[in-house]
């Protein structure tokens, strides 16, 4: 009773409150995130002072500001400088739409106020959340503010280059020595301090780089935090991403140990409550200091990248998540933490950072009459609500200061934009003064008992995704050592009896009798009942995931594939189970149809009878087996024809099928190359379809045998190669485009039909780009895919070596190179290809799909855009395409002029999701269907009407009894 009372008394005094930043904060409140203006402003803000040339900053403006509906916020808010800015908008947007009629006029001298007006007010929504553009600037600002404590973050995470890594850590080098200048500093509790993402700090700051990080990142941040602790400037270590969690603690253990640091109170951590591990992450803090004789300094927040968890706990598939789902479990789990981290007064400095009132007063109740701790504030929130607390209860109060450049700003004015935009936030609430007090202060404790359960209904598991349809494969979290140890064990274990040997080819008679048997086990098992396959297929969903650890150990040993690669793989193949079951489920029901009465009209779908698979090795268990159960369930028998490079994988795939109770008679396999078998294969009149994935050529040479047949004329489904292009306008974001890249062009080292091959850069960012890409190229690892850290195994044989090597050799004569990765030339002999990117003036150089890690690169003018589009559609081909751009016009424009399969947008090209993302391409990249989509298994059946006149026997009686009601 008495926090919620002190709670209230502070929202009053907020609510009282009436200054500058509040304006802004109302217009958030007005244009927050569930309405489609909010997100336009986001947007605007985030991309608008990255982008170098004019003409793009003026589509921006023009696709953000005229398209939104600014008039309905007119007069909604209180606030005159919501109102005010709403009509700015509202100018902006009608002037901009009048430039579609007048656009000579208006683009002589509209548009250029109109975008400095734009940027002017995105740079005041910057203004709000960065204390300064350097570090001089900052004290000057912070000089105005003496009532508080400030804790100094230079700008900056996720560098994604050395070079970027240097910056940052130079930038704290030097901004520590301006601050101790400035000679604000006595004791680091009375004193400045400064905040540090490990993230920026390192190129690769992942739990797989554990030895890189601590090899490479340890002395320098020994070295940064030396210097603040020569001038008595406390350092935080910021919390980021859960995965980054047991990583950023081994760093911070081994500072407390190093002696160098003994007995100074100056080492910080920030420690989020919305994680399920606070409280124990606490307690371990709590060790740690008392075993190393010191305080820590200990920053309690609930934590700022709680969609970012949600959304990768939801692609990596993983068992639940690392964060709690209500906001109300966080806000009890922020009490028990502040429970703890006071009843260990001896070993944490208590540095409590929250804008909710709620959660002040329950601080102010825990600590009674104990004062030895600190409030903390991001800047630009909260200043209200601690100019009372600091004038009431005389604890201190200590801001949490960005400084840099604009542009590094993106990711920290992304959260601060969700933050006060969402309605679940305090910020958010506060302001609105439709929000009851009483809903302000709700004790959170009764929220979590009241509710049916701790986890969010709203938020399913990852493996419920996709509701009662089907289950989601279950992935391995590769930062939990107790999930990923016994997978590597198994690994380990295989390595040791796995030798390479050539696979025995299928001989004439035995594919003779293979195609008998598979013919006469047509009837059977298409008469079966489809339930029955379906529950075979489910089956065999559940031996892939109980055997995933024994097949990601093959995919390693026998495809050279990375050990994630080699997850993601097992995963697609559980998932084709999985989907196709449930799409048998609805594709073979019989379909009753209308028409006139005393008549019944059915559709049904029938198997064809026995299908093809013929399947690469880039996806040896995936394709392979995604083909075979969609030809299975669907009630036909299958001869599967695997890659000679990857039979293992594909023998332990079929023992597992007969495991899962496909009569053995049904499935059948064959070894050998197109002549030995292919060829004889799909000639033979008894296969009644062919499935391919593989080159055009085995394409085109299938489709001849086909025509050559004088019998039924059977279908055809081909997936084929690609020609993948990536667009990127001045307006993406750098770091994003380079990791989109990456991921894109040398996943899979290169190996993946919808890898990246050219990347089209608009002119005005090609050379940042360029170079943030040489530079992240840089930090990969090229090695053995047995060790986790590895992130390119080598390619398939020493034939795909040999085309790659003599690709790039051509093009060291024509094109200019623009990075190799150094490779050790033992490595080169154990077909190793170093991902390579090279400049190039037109895709027309290109003959067709180079099927590695090789990038092409090729700048354009944004007013070529439609030129380049045509060339791409000229290559033929049409299967993915990435596109990076804030500007929805470009997308929809670019959109509606390819023809490509699968299109991607602000995000990598690779890793299509069995039925969430269908997979497959147009032209010379496929005939479709797409694979993992719903128009597959009709594919592979014959459709059967039939109508029965039910009136031709006694009558229309139904009818006749229907009465008249
Ligand atoms: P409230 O409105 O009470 O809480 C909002 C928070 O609740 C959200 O931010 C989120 O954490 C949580 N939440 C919202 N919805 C849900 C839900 N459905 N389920 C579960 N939880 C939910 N965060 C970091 O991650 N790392 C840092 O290093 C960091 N440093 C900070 C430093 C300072 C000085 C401050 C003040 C905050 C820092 N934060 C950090 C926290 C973060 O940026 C937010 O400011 C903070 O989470 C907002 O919490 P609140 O108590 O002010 O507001
Ligand atoms: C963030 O950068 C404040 O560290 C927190 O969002």
């Amino acid at each position: 009773q008495h926090v919620r009372y002190t709670a209230e008394q502070l929202i009053n005094a907020v609510r009282g409150t009436n200054n500058d930043t509040d304006h802004f904060r109302a217009l958030l409140t007005e244009y927050d995130l569930s309405n489609a203006e909010g997100g336009a402003l986001m947007c605007s803000a985030e991309a608008i002072l990255r982008i170098p040339d004019k003409t793009t900053i003026e589509r921006l403006i023009t696709d953000k500001i005229s398209h939104a509906d600014w008039a309905h916020h007119l007069g909604r808010n209180k606030s005159k400088f919501v109102n005010s800015t709403t009509w700015s908008l509202l100018l902006t947007g009608k002037i901009l739409n009048l430039s579609g009629v007048l656009p000579n006029l208006l683009k002589r001298c509209g548009e250029p106020i109109v975008r400095q007006a734009v940027t002017q007010a995105v740079k005041m929504l910057c203004k709000q959340f960065v204390l300064g553009q350097n570090i001089d600037e900052a004290l000057q600002v912070a000089a105005g503010m003496p009532d508080y404590l400030f804790s100094f973050d230079m700008l900056g995470e996720e560098a994604r280059t050395t070079a970027d890594a240097h910056r940052y850590f130079e930038s704290y080098m030097q901004a520590i020595e301006v601050i101790a200048r400035s000679g604000q500093q006595n004791d680091v509790h009375t004193g400045p301090g400064i905040s540090v993402k490990l993230s920026a700090l390192h190129p690769r700051f992942e739990w797989r780089k554990h030895a890189r990080v601590m090899r490479e990142l340890m002395p320098r941040l020994i070295e940064l935090t030396l210097l603040a602790k020569q001038y008595n400037i406390g350092v935080t270590i910021d919390a980021e991403e859960a995965e980054r969690l047991d990583l950023t603690l081994d760093i911070f253990t081994e500072l407390c140990n190093d002696p160098r640091f003994a007995e100074w109170p100056g080492l910080g951590i920030a420690v989020q409550a919305y994680q399920k591990r606070a409280p124990y992450v606490i307690d371990y803090l709590v060790d740690l200091a008392r075993t190393t004789h010191r305080r820590i300094n200990v920053r309690l927040v609930k934590g700022a990248y709680w969609d970012t968890e949600i959304k990768l706990a939801q692609e990596k598939g993983l068992s639940g998540y690392p964060v709690f789902t209500r906001k109300a479990a966080t806000d009890v789990t922020f009490i028990a933490c502040v429970k703890q981290m006071l009843a260990a007064k001896d070993a944490i400095y208590s540095q409590f950072a929250t804008h909710n009132a709620y959660s002040v007063a329950v601080v102010l109740e825990l600590a009674k009459d104990y004062n030895d701790f600190e409030f903390q504030a991001l800047y630009g929130m909260g200043a209200e609500l601690y100019a009372h607390v600091k004038q009431k209860y005389n604890i201190p109060c200590r801001i949490y200061a960005p400084v840099g450049a604009y542009h590094y700003l993106f990711g920290y004015l992304v959260r601060r934009l969700l933050e006060n935009g969402a309605n679940s936030s305090f910020v958010n609430r506060v302001l609105d003064e439709d929000a009851s007090i009483s809903e302000l202060v709700q004790d959170p404790y009764e929220l979590v008992e009241d509710a049916a359960s701790i986890e969010n209904p709203k938020i399913p598991l990852p493996i419920d995704l996709f509701g009662d349809t089907r289950p989601n494969s279950q992935g391995i979290d590769f930062t939990n050592p107790l999930e990923y140890l016994p997978v590597l064990e198994v690994l380990q274990a295989q390595a040791k009896s796995f030798k390479a040997k050539p696979p025995i080819h299928t001989t004439a008679e035995q594919l003779e009798r293979m195609l008998a048997l598979a013919k006469r086990a047509t009837n059977i098992w298409g008469q079966t009942d489809p339930g029955e396959r379906i529950a075979c297929i489910q089956r065999m969903a559940h031996l892939l995931e109980k055997h995933k650890a024994e097949l990601l150990a093959l995919l390693v040993l026998e495809g050279h594939k990375t050990i994630l690669d080699a997850l993601a793989e097992v995963r697609e193949a559980i998932d084709y189970c999985w989907y196709y079951s449930y799409r048998a489920n609805i594709d073979l029901s019989v379909q009753v149809l209308d028409g006139p009465t005393g008549e019944l009209n059915e559709l049904q779908l029938l198997p064809r009878g026995t299908i093809a698979c013929i399947s690469p090795w880039n996806f040896p268990l995936a394709i392979f087996l995604g083909q075979i159960i969609a030809a299975l369930v669907t009630g036909n028998t299958v001869i599967a024809k695997p890659a000679r490079q990857t039979t293992r994988i594909a023998t332990r795939a079929i023992e597992l099928l007969h495991d899962a109770g496909i009569p053995k008679e049904v499935v059948h396999m064959v070894i050998g190359t197109g002549a030995e078998v292919g060829d004889p294969l799909v000639q033979d009149l008894r296969v009644n379809g062919v499935m391919l994935t593989g080159s055009i050529d085995t394409a085109w040479r299938i489709n001849k045998n086909l025509a050559l047949r004088e019998g039924a004329i059977v279908p055809f489904i081909a997936e084929t190669g690609g020609q993948n292009a990536m667009l990127v306008d001045s307006s993406a974001l750098p770091e994003q485009v380079v990791s989109d890249v990456i991921t894109s062009a040398f996943g899979n080292a290169g190996q993946r039909c919808s890898c990246l091959r050219v990347l089209y850069l608009q002119e005005d960012v090609a050379d940042v780009i360029i170079d943030m890409l040489c530079g992240a190229m840089a930090e990969l690892s090229v090695a053995d895919p047995m060790s986790l850290e590895t992130d390119i195994g080598p390619v398939i044989d020493q034939e795909a070596y040999d085309q790659l090597q003599e690709h790039s050799q051509k093009l060291r004569q024509t094109a200019k190179l623009l990075y190799e990765v150094p490779l050790a030339t033992e490595l080169h002999q154990q077909n190793y290809f170093p991902p390579t990117a090279f400049e190039i003036q037109s895709i027309t150089q290109l003959e067709g799909e180079v099927f590695g890690p090789i990038l092409h690169v090729i700048r354009y003018p944004a007013t070529q855009l439609g030129h380049i589009l045509n060339e791409i559609n000229a290559t033929g081909y049409g299967l993915t395409l990435g596109i990076h751009s804030r500007i929805d016009d470009t997308v929809e424009f670019i959109v509606n002029h390819v023809k490509v399969g699968n299109v991607y947008v602000n995000r990598n090209m690779i890793g299509a999701v069995v039925g969430v993302q269908p997979f497959g391409g147009e032209g010379l990249s496929g005939t479709g269907p797409k694979a993992g989509g719903p128009y597959y298994l009709p594919r592979l059946t014959v459709e059967r009407t039939m109508c029965i006149n039910t009136a031709a026997i006694g009558g229309n009686a139904t009818l006749l009894n229907l009465g008249d009601e």
